[in-house]
């Protein structure tokens, strides 16, 4: 049994673990473990989207446009994609990718062909919305939590090994043990979620301003090489409730400090849906998202479920990625996607603003 904070990343604590220090888990998990070098790393959500199903090879092709740039110099480590409707009834195809060089991301996003191809008047005339959600937290700012030890999604991907079973899960408050900056620090919010540049309500171009300590969770769901039993299991059992959990989110989050949850499937270059689905949602603050999971009907649920069943789980595979940023290090943009997408829901236009903004 080990610390889910890594040696290099363990410090004295000012701030105590929620359980004591005999504390042994009911069952195994895993956390992702990164180089000694690894110090930051650029979380992406590129989005793509339209109203109406006529539009949907055009959103492909921007999709595919999007995956292409990835090829060019200083690209992502890796990317996967997925499709949702939100409440909007506006279909959303993303694509999400991992740097773990900001220094990489930073030249990739300024690079001609990135840059010409975001500013170019053609995205604003062309009847799609597009959307670019960014993060980079650094190595003491995120967790990670799996059932199982390879083929890592997401950020696990990038970091590329694996601990052995880790003590901190299994209690609540365990995801903010794990993130080695709540050794010393509450990760709590400061600042404001505000529109920097433009007008939801008119379309166009908006710019939204991050705060610091915004949580982003992935929470997936992972059932390819699942069997008939555990695929029952899960559309049975499971979904139904996860769902109830993803709706009270789309439709009440801004209640409970939720400013964006998209219930995402996965999907292959061409729009078909693969076995996989996850749930990213921003947060207000880390302490919000936790009262939420420990809290909520739906997730109290998924969490029992989850425990009935746990020690026969083989290959329906659930897993999660927690982080908190610094407001400098997160970029909000959108052009054309209707106002309640991402962070335009809940971000404030500044006092007076309105028509300063629209210039
Ligand atoms: C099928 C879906 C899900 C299942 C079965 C499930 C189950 C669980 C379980 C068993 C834990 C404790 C893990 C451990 O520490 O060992 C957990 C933690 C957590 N879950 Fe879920 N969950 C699901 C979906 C979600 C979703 C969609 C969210 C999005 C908000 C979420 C948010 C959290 C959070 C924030 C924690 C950490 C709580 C803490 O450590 O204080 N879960 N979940």
């Amino acid at each position: 049994m080990e610390s889910a904070i890594d040696t290099h990343l363990r410090c004295p604590r000012t701030l105590s673990r929620r359980v004591s220090d005999d504390y042994l888990p009911a069952y195994p998990r895993f956390v992702a473990r990164g180089d000694e070098a690894l110090q930051q790393v650029v979380m992406g959500y590129f989005g793509v989207q339209y109203a109406e199903e006529g539009k949907r090879p055009w959103a492909l092709a921007a999709l595919r446009h999007i995956v292409g740039s990835f090829s060019l110099a200083d690209g992502p480590v890796r990317h996967d994609l997925t499709h949702h409707v939100d409440d909007q009834d506006h279909h959303n195809l993303m694509v999400v990718a991992y740097w773990a060089d900001p220094a990489a991301y930073c030249r990739w996003l300024r690079s001609e062909e990135v840059r010409g191809w975001w500013e170019s008047e053609e995205r604003l005339t062309e009847g799609l919305g597009y959307f670019r959600e960014i993060v980079a937290p650094r190595v003491e700012q995120f967790e990670t939590l799996y059932a199982f030890t390879e083929d890592f999604p997401g950020i696990g991907g990038v970091m590329g090994e694996c601990s052995g079973e880790i003590e901190e899960h299994g209690y609540w408050g365990s995801m903010r043990d794990r993130i080695p900056l709540s050794q010393t620090d509450r990760l709590e919010p400061f600042g404001v979620l505000k529109i920097a540049s433009g007008d939801p309500a008119a379309g166009g171009r908006v710019i939204v301003r991050g705060h610091d300590n915004i949580a982003l969770i992935r929470s997936g769901q992972d059932w390819k090489a699942a069997g008939e039993d555990e695929r029952a299991l899960y559309f049975d059992e499971f979904l139904p409730t996860l769902e109830t959990g993803m709706v009270f989110l789309q439709e009440s989050g801004r209640k409970v400090g939720c400013y964006s949850n998209r219930f995402v499937h996965s999907i292959d270059i061409d729009g078909n849906e693969l076995d996989e689905s996850y749930n990213i949602g921003h947060w207000q603050s880390l302490d919000l998202l936790e009262r939420w999971a420990e809290s909520h009907p739906a997730h109290l649920q998924l969490f029992v479920m989850f425990v009935r069943v746990v020690a026969t789980l083989e290959n329906l595979r659930f897993y999660q990625e927690v982080s908190v940023s610094d407001g400098k290090d997160q970029m909000y943009e959108y052009i054309n996607c209707h106002p309640r997408t991402g962070m335009m829901r809940d971000a404030v236009i500044p006092a007076g603003g309105e028509d300063r903004l629209r210039q």
